[in-house]
């Protein structure tokens, strides 16, 4: 009995050691129930007074007693639009053809001012239990040049849109009432060339934890490999914070878990004293690992490393590390080897931006977006041109997802260093990340020594920040400053003489093509039509010496045959807003994806499946639905990894042809009505066989729910693809339909596109319909629905038109 009330005593001695630690470190998402309005960037009686009083928020700490405007408590924002995160509010803008090209024609920017500047405020509650703790507000991104208030008080700006921002709130902040964060956001001046949307686009945390603790981003894990692959030395840096008024004694102690959750390695404990407000007090400490579980693509492997710190015996702070065990190499000879083994870098460029949403990307939507990488046998990302979120890294490493992060902004000065600096700390503990891009195309440093002097420098900070990885930049021909990175990163073979460099360097690290172009066009588009924006594929147009040359096989083959290349990154993987060239208004969207931006699927996607991937393709090009171009001469293309491919158009056989290697098959004949029917050979046996045919007009809608269960929290979604049927349930490549979507019980519709880079509709209800009109594009269209939180219930979706048969889905949120 005695023995089992001290084990009993003795696991609730170990569960107030935990809860403390926990208590101890708390973060709190804090991305519902914010208000937003805009605010006025030309006009500042408009822009809520903001800034107009007689003692100003510079001029004081807060201002005092004149300030009625939103930093202010006393702000009414009863009339404001109730927001969740993230939270883009250009998706909301109309078009105008005076808009900024590279942002899709969206009226915001300088020319709108009464669109650029946005207002957030929320409210949230501290105990008072807190009075002691250090409490900080964390902001993932914020598009951009955010200014940032608590209770009144200005607590700094942030002119980068890209770049996480922490804010100390603990003095400020009212124990056992109301606390209120407000913060404007000025979106006036552009920071890239491509759709950046604007507002709090990003995870919004408030972190609680004690005044002697883990710095933020303050631990680093770098592991070394024994050859024989079993074994790893890990070294851990910990950079320690005391914000307290008084110094303290503090020890600490690492300990990693392993992915079912047991012990693997306890760092012996080291002690050191803090001085009262001192940061960055950085601790080494190291251990050997056995039986490691290596990081791959197929095993993404990962452990936690907790770092438990203590001030006397008190356990006052736990701070988790996730990381993963891998080597990388960029081998001259070889290219890219992971843990050893060379594996081609079968790389896609992405920029933030989907349909519906804008940059505002809820987290299981990036996971959507990758896994549509995946599926056709991609294995890395280019995060062009700038971070990308905590969230989608995170992803990354789960899935198996290399990844070249790009930091925003060229130069030395601190400003520039501080962007690069904060980005490798927030993000060298993934394993997914293999390079870090110091920048990219940048014509006025790429061919000259000042250029050159500025690459070596940024290259060598970031040596200093993370000595496991090297860095590259993408180049767009210049042959200066490309000395100054590691990994040589080609923007575009037809820029960059690689074979030469080559010649004349063969000791270079494995190179890079950091952007190659794919060469595609309007999904199912087959005509260009300048009036709708839409493009037929450069791949089918563009002609050298009168051949059509398709560009995306030319890179893949470029790559695939020279074993010295890393990989390459082609230009896009997903569609984005802005840069419709060589396109202009009425186009508003980019046409570079080799899937749109809903993440469907074009043509091209299948060249790259048959070559990335080794299930069995065979796609057929054009869809057979070509109406008003009965009689013209077309090009059949099959993208396919059989042996050979046989093509019957209209019943005719046009014959059998073998397929080359990293190649496709074309037929010449000419288009009527009819079907297209192919048959796939693999060592002279039939192994599939593809159809399609000349549909009837759409007359039913398929539903296809990524997935139908949502946690009720208000942040989790339901995407929701459409695709318009015929009688015969034949894909109606050419659909245009308005549907009206009809959404009943606990959710919201969050937005909905369908792939028309002339898109220019509305992409969501402002507020909070729940029937909504939308249009397919090209047989498609997609809705994502939202939560709400605390509401759980059954959710239904239906999708009309008229001569359509109308499908539902019902969703559950829990
Ligand atoms: C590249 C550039 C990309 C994109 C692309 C469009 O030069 O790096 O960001 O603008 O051109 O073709």
């Amino acid at each position: 009995m005695k023995k089992l009330l001290s084990v009993l005593l003795l696991i609730q001695f170990i569960a107030c050691l935990s809860v403390s630690a926990q208590q101890a470190r708390e973060a709190i998402l804090l991305n519902n129930g914010w208000k937003f309005a805009y605010g006025h960037a030309g006009d500042m009686k408009k822009d809520f007074t903001h800034g107009t009083e007689y003692f100003t928020y510079f001029a004081k700490a807060k201002s005092f007693n004149q300030n009625q405007g939103p930093s202010s408590e006393q702000f009414n924002d009863s009339t404001w639009q109730t927001v969740n995160l993230p939270h883009d509010w250009v998706v909301d803008l109309p078009f105008s053809k005076e808009a900024s090209h590279s942002h899709g024609y969206k009226t915001v920017g300088w020319k709108y001012p009464e669109t650029s500047v946005g207002w957030y405020r929320r409210k949230f509650y501290i105990p008072e239990k807190d009075l002691g703790k250090h409490i900080s507000v964390r902001f993932d991104g914020i598009f951009r040049n955010a200014q940032v208030f608590c209770n009144g008080f200005y607590l700094g700006h942030e002119p980068s849109g890209y770049a996480t921002q922490v804010y100390d709130l603990t003095e400020y902040l009212n124990y056992g009432g109301e606390n209120l964060l407000t913060v404007r956001v000025d979106a006036s001046t552009e920071e890239g060339w491509y759709y950046e949307g604007a507002g709090i686009y990003r995870d919004v945390w408030l972190d609680k934890m004690s005044q002697v603790h883990v710095a933020p981003f303050g631990t680093f894990v770098a592991t070394h490999i024994d050859p024989s692959y079993k074994t790893a030395d890990v070294n851990i840096e910990v950079c320690l914070a005391n914000k307290g008024l008084e110094a303290a004694g503090c020890k600490v102690v690492n300990r990693i878990l392993d992915a079912t959750g047991k012990e693997v390695v306890r760092t012996q404990e080291s002690s050191t004293t803090l001085a009262s407000k001192q940061e960055e007090v950085k601790l080494l400490q190291s251990a050997t690992m056995d039986n490691i579980h290596l990081w791959d693509l197929e095993h993404p492997y990962l452990y936690t490393l907790y770092t438990d710190v203590y001030v006397g015996e008190k356990l006052v702070d736990t701070y988790t590390t996730s990381f993963g065990i891998r080597n990388i190499e960029f081998n001259p000879q070889k290219g890219f080897l992971l843990n050893g083994c060379p594996v081609k870098l079968k790389g896609t460029n992405l920029h933030q931006d989907h349909a519906g949403v804008g940059t505002g990307i809820p987290d299981r939507l990036w996971k959507y977006r990758i896994e549509k990488m995946k599926s056709m046998g991609s294995n890395a990302i280019r995060t062009s041109h700038n971070p990308v979120s905590p969230a989608m890294l995170d992803l990354c490493d789960r899935m198996g997802m290399l990844v070249i992060e790009e930091n925003r902004l060229m130069g030395i000065n601190k400003e520039h260093v501080d962007l690069l600096e904060r980005m490798i700390k927030r993000d060298r503990n993934h394993p997914c990340i293999i390079l870090w891009s110091i920048g990219n195309e940048e014509w006025a440093l790429e061919g000259n020594e000042r250029g050159l002097r500025i690459t070596q420098s940024m290259s060598e900070y970031v040596h200093q920040l993370d000595s496991t990885r090297l860095t590259t930049q993408g180049t767009a021909g210049g042959r200066v400053s490309l000395f100054g990175v590691d990994v040589k990163g080609y923007n575009y073979l037809r820029q960059n003489p690689i074979d030469e460099y080559h010649r004349e360097h063969p000791d270079w690290y494995a190179p890079v093509g950091s952007e190659e172009t794919s060469g595609c066009g309007t999904r199912n588009v087959y005509y260009t039509d300048s009036l709708r924006g839409w493009m037929a594929p450069i791949n089918r147009t563009a002609e050298d010496d009168n051949r059509i040359v398709n560009a995306m096989a030319r890179g893949w083959q470029f790559y695939h045959e020279r074993p010295w290349l890393a990989g390459l990154f082609y230009w896009t993987g997903l569609d984005y807003r802005g840069e419709p060239n060589p396109m202009l208004y009425p186009a508003t969207g980019s046409q570079f994806g080799i899937f749109d931006y809903c993440g469907f699927p074009k043509d091209e996607a299948f060249y790259l499946k048959s070559w990335w991937t080794d299930e069995s393709v065979l796609h057929l090009s054009p869809h057979w639905n070509l109406s008003g171009h009965e009689g013209d001469s077309i090009r059949v293309w099959a993208y396919s990894n059989c042996d050979e491919v046989e093509l019957f158009v209209n019943g005719k056989n046009l014959g059998r042809k073998p397929m080359p290697a990293d190649g496709y098959i074309e037929w010449k004949t000419v288009y009527r009505p009819g079907a297209l029917m192919a048959k796939g050979y693999k060592g002279g046996k039939k192994i599939m066989v593809e159809k399609i045919e000349t549909t009837g007009k759409a007359a039913r809608i398929l539903m296809e729910p990524y997935n139908t269960t949502l946690k009720a929290d208000g942040q989790d979604i339901a995407i929701v693809d459409l695709t318009l049927k015929d009688e015969k349930n034949r894909e109606v490549p050419d659909a245009m339909n308005e549907m009206t979507v009809t959404l009943t019980g606990p959710a919201t519709i969050l937005g909905y596109g369908n792939g028309d880079p002339g898109f220019k509709e509305t992409e969501r209800p402002v507020n909070g319909e729940k029937t909504f009109r939308i249009k397919a594009f090209a047989g498609k269209a997609q809705v994502i629905i939202r939560s709400l939180e605390g509401q759980k219930g059954t959710v239904q979706l239906e999708v009309s038109g008229t001569g359509l048969k109308k499908a539902t889905q019902q969703f559950i949120t829990d």
